[in-house]
């Protein structure tokens, strides 16, 4: 029975799509599709993008596809995405109602949330929250330096050797945003925390891929014991962890100031008591766990990248090394505001943002009204994927697309300057949201570790291998990664 119904509704998605399968009036163009699979078979697998900007070569900035049955608008280049994203920016506010999805965070939280009244609420929350940190008397910046003492303590060990900085970085970053929203952080060989990364991980990689679309696409599919099925358990068990949490939280609310992001979304609950906002804690849960996915592989992966490349290219970490020694002096501690004396480490930290490409397809977006992009008509509902990652490396836009060089940030009076290719946050009303933690942690973490260590490629480690494991979010290979103590430190 199961597979006759397999094979009948199957039937009736091609017959549905030889109906339909075509393009609406004015709409982007691009290759034909197949019944089922739309253009799937021309995307490679492990890695589309090159396949994306053959198609831009051939259609155009702006060109669609069939992902499946589901006809989407990719952005590329500088000029199409800002178009689209910046000067169309609420038309583009919605997220694509991705079944598997909406039915693991039931629409709530903020990074898949569609565009309405509770994604804007929590959106305005988290970045007040995150900008002005009324969390006391332990700013942002304090937090990231006081993870700074641990992560300098674990190189240190390493000192006259090596390690393989993933299983750091991606620590540092997660505690740290532990530290904004819980108040606190873990023990890197805590157990505990290891499940945590390791159910993160497991939902990042099943959410996005092949087994999402066959859930999306295939009902009839959804009562089998599928890997699928591991995405709601991992899920489930992080919101097990945050409603934890939020009761120790709750059980000592009274304190003033706020000690983290928990406590002022527990007032925000008391103030907008009896108004019918969406503030509650099944929504605070939500919001919880997309910024402990959000803000972890991103900034580790950036970070994992920087390191890379600064190991190869030796004469430009001398060079942040004379910069940060000369600018701190005896000082003991780097301060956010350092970056403006350093514009050569900022151009370092910039372009190791362009080559290490993190989030390539951003987080696909869909039309809320009937909108143009380009000259072309693009229906309310349309999904919309932004291909940053052209932006990043489109010839034209920077001085040294294919390279990696700092002076792609850098004018003729070694002065920063930041080109307008330069997207990996995307940009628009769905901007990243964690942007200026992120630039903060990238900058205090790469010139403490630099003005204390020198980082040095193995010698027996061979040639090095720039090019990313493609992804939601992009990361460099494993690499293991030498660390000597400076001498005058
Ligand atoms: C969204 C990049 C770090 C929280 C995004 C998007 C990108 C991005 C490309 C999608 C924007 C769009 O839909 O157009 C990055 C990069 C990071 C980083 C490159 C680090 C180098 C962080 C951190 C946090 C964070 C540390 C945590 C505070 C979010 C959230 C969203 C988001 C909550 C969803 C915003 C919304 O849908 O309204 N990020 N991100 N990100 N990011 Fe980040």
């Amino acid at each position: 029975v199961g597979a006759l119904l397999v094979l009948l509704w199957l039937s009736v998605c091609v017959l549905l799509f030889l109906l339909l399968g075509g393009r609406p009036k004015n709409f982007p163009p691009g290759p034909p599709p197949l019944p089922l699979l739309g253009n799937l078979l021309q995307l490679h697998p492990t890695n589309p993008l090159k396949d994306l900007d053959k198609l831009a070569q051939r259609y155009g900035p702006v060109f669609s596809i069939y992902i499946g049955g589901r006809l989407a608008v990719v952005l590329n280049g500088q000029q199409a995405l800002r178009e689209a994203l910046v000067s169309q920016a609420v038309e583009l506010t919605g997220r694509p109602d991705d079944i598997m999805i909406s039915h693991m965070t039931e629409g709530k939280g903020v990074i898949l949330a569609d565009a309405g009244p509770s994604w804007k609420a929590h959106r305005r929350f988290a970045l007040s929250t995150l900008r002005n940190f009324g969390l006391g008397k332990r700013s942002m910046e304090d937090r990231i330096l006081e993870e700074l003492t641990h992560v300098c303590a674990l190189l240190e060990k390493s000192a006259g050797g090596w390690m393989d900085p993933q299983h750091l970085f991606h620590r540092a970053a997660s505690n740290i945003i532990c530290s904004v929203i819980f108040g606190s952080r873990f023990h890197y060989e805590d157990h505990y925390f290891q499940t945590l990364i390791t159910m993160i991980e497991d939902i990042n990689k099943l959410a996005i891929g092949p087994w999402a679309m066959l859930y999306d696409i295939a009902p009839v599919l959804r009562v089998l014991p599928l890997p699928f099925r591991r995405v709601f358990q991992n899920y489930q068990l992080l919101r097990e962890h945050m409603q934890k949490v939020i009761r120790q939280h709750q059980l000592s609310t009274h304190t003033h100031p706020p000690r983290d992001m928990v406590d002022c979304y527990l007032q925000e609950i008391h103030k907008r008591a009896g108004d019918g906002s969406s503030f509650d804690d099944s929504h605070l849960e939500s919001l919880l766990i997309d910024l402990f996915i959000a803000g972890t592989d991103t900034t580790s992966n950036t970070l994992r990248c920087a390191c890379l490349y600064l190991m190869t290219h030796t004469h430009i970490q001398e060079r942040c090394h004379q910069e940060i020694d000369s600018v701190l002096g005896s000082r003991e501690c780097v301060s956010f505001e350092d970056r403006h004396s350093m514009p050569y480490v900022q151009a370092v930290l910039h372009e190791s943002q362009r080559v290490a490409d993190v989030v390539p397809l951003s987080v696909f977006h869909t039309t809320t009204a009937h909108t143009h992009i380009h000259g072309y008509a693009i229906p309310k509902g349309t999904m919309v994927i932004p291909n940053l990652s052209s932006a990043l490396r489109e010839e034209g836009q920077w001085r040294f697309p294919h390279e990696f060089n700092p002076h792609n940030f850098l004018n003729e009076r070694g002065e920063f300057v930041k080109p307008d290719a330069f997207l990996p946050f995307s940009a628009g009303s769905r901007v990243c949201l964690g942007e200026v933690l992120a630039r903060m942690e990238l900058f205090l973490i790469l010139v403490t570790m630099l003005r204390r260590f020198r980082l040095v490629w193995p010698e027996d480690a061979g040639m090095p291998d720039y090019q990313p494991l493609f992804g939601a979010t992009q990361s460099p290979k494993p690499y293991r990664m030498g660390i000597q103590l400076r001498e005058h430190t």
